[in-house]
């Protein structure tokens, strides 16, 4: 198979830890389970071999990035390194002193998550209450002149909520808003039969999206992330495994993307251990699922198989609990019931929502 590219934007996930409790977090279900995170100097080594690599894009997630004392320096780096530097967000812990410092360390922008524009609903689906404060740091954003992300996402217990959402991320003076459809991973997965829309709350949704979009124009930007779930659309997961992104996970993991490690049979390189370089273009975690080679049927002689890479390994595994399967999202999938299934019973089989915590971490497999 041909050499593939450099890894163009390089995600640290800088923590695990989070003050949030989010029904929908995307960490690993075992995310207590995993070992110390890395400390300053391995994170701006592997910063240095990244953008050596070539990578453009500098992602600072977690957890909660801004509960590392050392963010600013992270950041600084980032910039001197000439990396476009990205903070994904709850806002918890960003003070003006810290928005600040951040400022003059260089971040170029940032990705501020809310999880809803009802206080209740915010507050019910965090665990926390941070509405209010959410809404003061988007001011911060603001006074510091960065370009401002609201990230919300979006589920059948906000879906309704999408005209006030909008509102509300137009009065916050976001550029951008990104209505992100739950992708179906880690505590969501957990929590898939009472968070996936009906097709009819969805259909609702695009079209006041719609409308919103042709109101503002270019004021403020809508991105409405497809649900995969509902449209039998399969998608090029990470821009194809081992092409682009390079996830970097707490405790120093190097990952393809972020819930890579629990596809059973493959071990990821640890950065304590081995340079990206030899991570990103002779580890066999990076390897295994690269371009089409490792393709069977029906993804092996499908005309969609260069454009779609098979969709995602990670939901193969969850649903078909074959990595090597094609995406069940994917009607010729010989397990694409399960995901009719899903969201025929969407809402029908009531369960208690489990809430992303150290103690169920622990409990959980
Ligand atoms: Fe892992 Fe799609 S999320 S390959």
């Amino acid at each position: 198979m041909a050499v593939p590219g450099p890894p163009l934007w390089l995600l640290a996930e800088l923590t695990y830890r989070c003050p949030l409790h989010c029904v929908f977090c995307f960490n690993p279900l075992d995310f207590a389970k995993h070992g110390d995170e890395l400390g300053t100097a391995d994170w701006l080594r592997v910063l240095r071999e990244a953008r050596a690599l070539g990578a453009v894009q500098l992602g600072l997630s977690g957890g909660e990035p801004l509960l590392r004392d050392d963010l600013e320096e992270i950041v600084a780096e980032g910039r001197r390194l000439g990396f476009y530097t990205n903070l994904l967000t709850s806002g918890v812990g960003l003070t003006a002193e810290r928005a600040q410092a951040l400022k003059q360390a260089g971040l170029d922008h940032v990705q501020l998550s809310f999880q809803d524009s009802t206080r209740e609903m915010n507050d019910f689906l965090s665990h926390t209450k941070t509405f209010e404060l959410k809404s003061r740091v988007a001011a911060l954003v603001k006074e510091q002149g960065w370009p401002m992300v609201l990230n919300v996402v979006i589920h059948r217990m906000n879906i309704d909520h999408v005209d006030r959402i909008i509102e509300m991320a137009h009065a916050l003076g976001a550029e951008y808003l990104e209505l992100a459809n739950t992708q179906y991973y880690s505590w969501a997965f957990l929590n898939r039969s009472q968070l996936l829309p009906t097709h009819e709350q969805l259909r609702r949704a695009e079209e006041r999206t719609d409308a919103w979009r042709a109101r503002l124009g270019t004021s403020m930007r809508i991105f409405f992330v497809a649900p995969d779930y509902h449209e039998a659309k399969v998608k090029r997961c990470v821009n194809g495994w081992g092409s682009t992104l390079l996830n970097v996970a707490p405790d120093g993991v190097a990952l393809p993307c972020h819930t890579a490690r629990m596809l059973p049979g493959l071990a990821f390189p640890n950065v304590r251990e081995h340079g990206l370089r030899e991570i990103w273009f002779e580890s066999e975690g990076f390897a295994r699922y690269r371009g089409t080679g490792w393709m069977k049927e029906p993804c092996a002689s499908c005309d969609q198989r260069e454009i779609d890479l098979g969709g995602c390994r990670c939901q193969a595994w969850l649903v078909a609990q074959d990595a090597q399967a094609a995406d069940p999202v994917c009607p010729k999938s010989p397990q694409h019931d399960r995901i009719r299934s899903a969201v025929a019973e969407a809402g029908v089989v009531e369960r208690p929502l489990v809430f992303r915590d150290k103690r169920e971490s622990l409990r959980l497999e």
